[in-house]
């Protein structure tokens, strides 16, 4: 069984993915880390965002695996690495390239034939599985997830403003909305479900009752 999360940037749809499969015994997939990591992987490299062959000739050559919480980039631990601000910028050049997003598509789909998987992201329910069983489209107001955002950069040591923040996700919204391939938007079959108010606890909840209206 395949189900998929997608939403905008701080929904919470990492932590509801993760925690909805470990309680179903599923495995879970963050594609956004795969994204991330070819970002990584082009910073150090020192290519133009501009050599948008050379970025995805790179991308192809690249071993990323997921393994629960941690992403391995040719097997060297980046779940860290891929969580700088630096990266989150810079991301937008590897997700606005179709032949990147076919390389990783394809990635996900290998992926996900292994076993039951709660994948997540932007397009997993429109492009990566169409005909996924159970579809999820996770929502929340711009100012509760540029808050929750704003909280996790201060973990990592990073002190951004919260207009600073609001005003990055924004332009990260409009990107991810209007991009040609994989777009942000919900897939017809997708419920749709807003976080704010909601304790991660809630959150879990109620997918898994869209969860167990899907299986019947
Ligand atoms: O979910 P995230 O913030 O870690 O995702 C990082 C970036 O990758 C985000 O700007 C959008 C992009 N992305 C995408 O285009 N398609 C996906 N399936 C997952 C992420």
């Amino acid at each position: 069984m395949i189900i998929t999360i997608d939403g905008p940037a701080g929904a919470g749809k990492s932590s509801a993915a993760k925690a909805l499969a470990q309680q179903l015994g599923f495995r879970f997939l963050d594609t956004g880390a795969m994204y991330r990591s070819v970002a990584l992987a082009a910073l150090r490299s020192g290519l133009s965002w501009d050599d948008t062959t050379g970025l995805a000739e790179l991308a192809k050559t690249l071993q990323i695996d997921l393994d629960g919480d941690r992403t391995l980039l040719n097997g060297e631990d980046v779940s860290q690495a891929i969580r700088t601000a630096e990266v989150t910028d810079a991301v937008r050049y590897v997700a606005d390239n179709p032949q990147i997003r076919q390389t990783l598509v394809e990635l996900q789909q290998n992926t996900a034939l292994e076993s039951d998987f709660v994948t997540e992201g932007r397009d997993q329910g429109t492009i990566a599985f169409p005909r996924a069983e159970c579809k999820i489209f996770l929502t929340a107001s711009p100012a509760e997830r540029a808050k929750r955002r704003q909280i996790e950069h201060h973990r990592r040591g990073e002190d951004l403003s919260f207009e600073t923040v609001l005003e990055r996700q924004n332009a990260r919204d409009q990107r991810d909305k209007q991009r040609t391939i994989g777009r942000l938007v919900p897939a017809a079959d997708a419920f749709e479900v807003s976080t704010d108010g909601l304790s991660p606890q809630e959150v879990v909840e109620r997918l898994k009752v869209i969860v167990s209206q899907c299986r019947s």
